[in-house]
């Protein structure tokens, strides 16, 4: 029996109206008068969130300057910029607010803003965080990342290199689940950060890191994803949809904390470094592509992940969950988007070290060979 460890969820406030808490949840870990930085999603300006949030932090006390100076997959520049807005303000804390950059983001500021260095230094664990950090409140407003509950954060560098920070100094101190802060997600993107869940607890729970404690979290937040996630995208306005989809992130996340992802992500990763796409459709498709292979050598990992997904059997595992990718509106073929990208080409995408790791955690190995079949299958299912 191989070795486990099991990293535990942040504290967690949860339920509709949860977000009412976050003055008293942030007040309680900085102490009364403190300023905190609040991180925005831009994505969230047009909605009454930002104000309502703002308004609990200063009902508790508290003084609060915004930060939303920043993209979808934040820059180091970014997030220095906001680590910087933290030192110049005295902020105790971080209130992350948005989807997963907004948490990645925050949680980098919060990591990072009791020295002076820049996000880089600390750049797959190059450096050790400083030793006084900020508390970290994150309030996800996508279903999908899982951001909320993993000791990661990723950021783009000068020369676009995706790159990790790691460690228990990232790693939320409070988690706000409110499901009604994800009730103005458009269905595409419920869609496609719903499917992204549903992957990260497939992956975590049949890879080469499960374990039957970690399948607590991924057993659940499989059955929690395949019975929420088609009447979440169906009606945005279904609270308890939103809510199943919701946990399903956060228990999923808590999953890849532990156990990682496997080649369904190899393949999402490499998919995005050559065409622009959304991260759930590109992982759903590799995951497409490599269920029947993954099958083949099935140790009873994928006959209970499917059964959490209401199933028979393993069996019926890849066509279930094809289904239910189309069912939501994710375009399996690629012609359009990646016309004039060679198999090859994906492939050499695949095998760079920076998928090395994903790789690896695949319970069935993978040869080079292999993975120009997946790039074949990837590119030309429709
Ligand atoms: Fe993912």
């Amino acid at each position: 029996m191989s070795r486990w460890d099991l990293a535990m969820s942040p504290h967690v406030t949860g339920g509709a109206g949860a977000r009412q808490a976050v003055g008293a949840l942030t007040a309680a870990r900085t102490g009364p008068g403190a300023a905190v930085l609040l991180v925005a999603d831009p994505g969230l300006a047009a909605t009454p969130l930002i104000g309502e949030v703002t308004a609990s932090l200063a009902a508790a006390g508290l003084g609060v300057t915004v930060f939303s100076d920043f993209t979808g997959d934040p820059t180091a520049a970014q997030v220095d910029a906001a680590a910087d807005m933290a030192r110049r303000t005295g902020a105790r804390a971080v209130v992350a607010l948005g989807g997963g950059s907004a948490l990645d983001l925050g949680k980098a500021v919060g990591a990072i803003a009791g020295d002076t260095a820049p996000a880089v230094a600390y750049q797959l664990c190059e450096r050790d965080f400083p030793a006084a950090t900020l508390a970290r409140i994150c309030i996800p407003t996508t279903s999908g990342t899982g951001s909320e509950a993993t000791r990661t954060a990723i950021v783009t560098r000068a020369d676009k290199a995706k790159v990790w920070l790691w460690g228990d100094a990232i790693k939320a101190h409070e988690i706000i689940l409110d499901p009604e802060t994800t009730l103005s997600l458009p269905a595409h993107l419920t869609a496609q950060t719903g499917i992204d869940a549903l992957v990260h607890a497939l992956e975590a729970a049949t890879n080469g890191n499960a374990n039957a404690a970690n399948n607590l979290y991924a057993h659940e937040a499989i059955r929690l994803a395949s019975r929420n996630l088609e009447a979440a995208v169906a009606d945005g306005s279904d609270l308890a949809a939103r809510d199943g989809l919701q946990r399903s992130a956060w228990l999923a996340g808590i999953a890849i904390d532990n156990g990682g992802t496997a080649v369904a992500h190899t393949i999402g990763h490499a998919l995005a470094s050559l065409r622009p796409l959304h991260h759930g459709r590109s992982v759903a498709l590799g995951m497409i592509a490599t269920l029947a292979w993954n099958l083949a050598d099935d140790d009873g990992r994928f006959d209970a992940a499917a059964r959490a997904m209401g199933l028979a059997g393993a069996r019926d595992l890849p066509e279930a969950f094809e289904r239910l990718t189309r069912s939501v509106g994710i375009k399996v073929s690629l012609a359009d988007e990646f016309a004039g990208v060679t198999p090859d080409a994906l492939a050499a995408q695949m095998a760079r070290p920076e998928n090395a790791a994903m790789r690896l955690s695949n319970r069935r190995r993978i040869e080079d060979g292999d993975l120009l079949v997946f790039a074949e299958r990837v590119l030309t299912q429709a």
